[in-house]
């Protein structure tokens, strides 16, 4: 895990009220694997004092900046709202990377990930991730789902990718007009994939184990939950396990990606 001070190399506005940051920081997170996390915070800040947790979005390879990260925020309160401001050459706290990230057996053939909104972030990644392993899966599908056209991102990044994206919006601006989970039950009845990843709005993850399981297909699933030290200090981020009920597990260190069979999210 390293802390240091990053430097913003741009940061851009990619669809009314989300923004994406691109951080230089060093070699180090060139050892970041997709579903981990980055704790983000503003130096010497009284307000926000603590940092916030952000997936980490993409690697950066070396330019005249030097290696980094990419995170992909939605602005939603006084941190996300401070960051959407910060200009390239600015300072930023950053402590990474975190977590438990997503794990992609060799055996994995056909792999289906689901996101909703900015659920999307870590995808981009692993889908970058993926491109040329020998072991990457042959066929991988995103079905993608958002309020509304604006709250779908990052398409253009799949297709550059040759990943087939399907999309959903609540409003039917874009897409067809249902849950991401509609067309997600209905490919799993033509296709079974191997392994299911998914991202997003607690429902929406709910809604994706309950199919999950009703299939036992195999399953990931990256949480949310409130995180004030990102490292396992100070158990604010606590969630029941399902093995043992009598343990808390720590989205932080734990998580953020667990395995379907150690949560449950009613
Ligand atoms: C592991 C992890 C990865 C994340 N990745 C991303 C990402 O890639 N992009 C992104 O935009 N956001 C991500 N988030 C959520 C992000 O951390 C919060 O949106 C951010 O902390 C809000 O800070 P704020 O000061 O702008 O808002 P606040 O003023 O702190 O909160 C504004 C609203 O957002 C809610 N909120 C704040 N933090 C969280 C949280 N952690 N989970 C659920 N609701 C929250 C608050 O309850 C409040 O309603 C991630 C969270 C976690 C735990
Ligand atoms: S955020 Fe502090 S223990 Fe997880």
């Amino acid at each position: 895990m390293i802390q240091t001070l990053a430097t913003v190399i741009r940061n851009e506005v990619i669809a009314p009220g989300y923004g994406r940051a691109a951080l230089a920081c060093g070699e180090g997170f060139a050892r970041a694997r997709p579903g981990q996390f980055v704790m983000l915070g503003f130096p010497e800040a009284i307000d926000p004092l603590l940092r916030r947790p952000f997936s980490i979005h993409r690697l950066v390879a070396g330019g005249s900046a030097g290696p980094g990260i990419e995170v992909l925020y939605k602005v939603v309160g006084h941190a996300t709202r401070r960051l959407s401001r910060v200009a390239p050459g600015e300072p930023l706290s950053l402590l990474g990377p975190l977590g438990r990230g997503f794990q992609v057996p060799s055996g994995v053939k056909r792999l289906f990930c689901v996101a909703g909104g900015f659920g999307v972030a870590p995808f981009v990644f692993l889908a970058e991730w993926l491109q040329g392993r020998p072991s990457a899966p042959a066929a991988i599908e995103l079905f993608l789902g958002g309020r509304g056209r604006e709250d779908l991102l990052c398409t253009a990044d799949f297709e550059r990718l040759g990943i087939p994206v399907h999309l959903t919006t609540d409003d039917g601006s874009c897409g067809d007009q249902c849950r991401v989970t509609d067309p997600f039950a209905a490919a799993l009845a033509r296709e079974r994939p191997d392994l299911v990843l998914a991202c997003g709005p607690r429902a929406m993850l709910a809604c994706v184990l309950g199919i999950v399981r009703a299939q036992r297909i195999a399953c990931q699933l990256s949480i949310e939950a409130m995180m004030a030290c990102g490292m396992g200090a100070c158990l604010g981020c606590a969630v029941e396990g399902r093995r043992d009920p009598s343990r808390f597990l720590h989205a932080c260190v734990d998580g953020p990606v667990f395995d379907a069979e150690e949560i449950d999210l009613e």
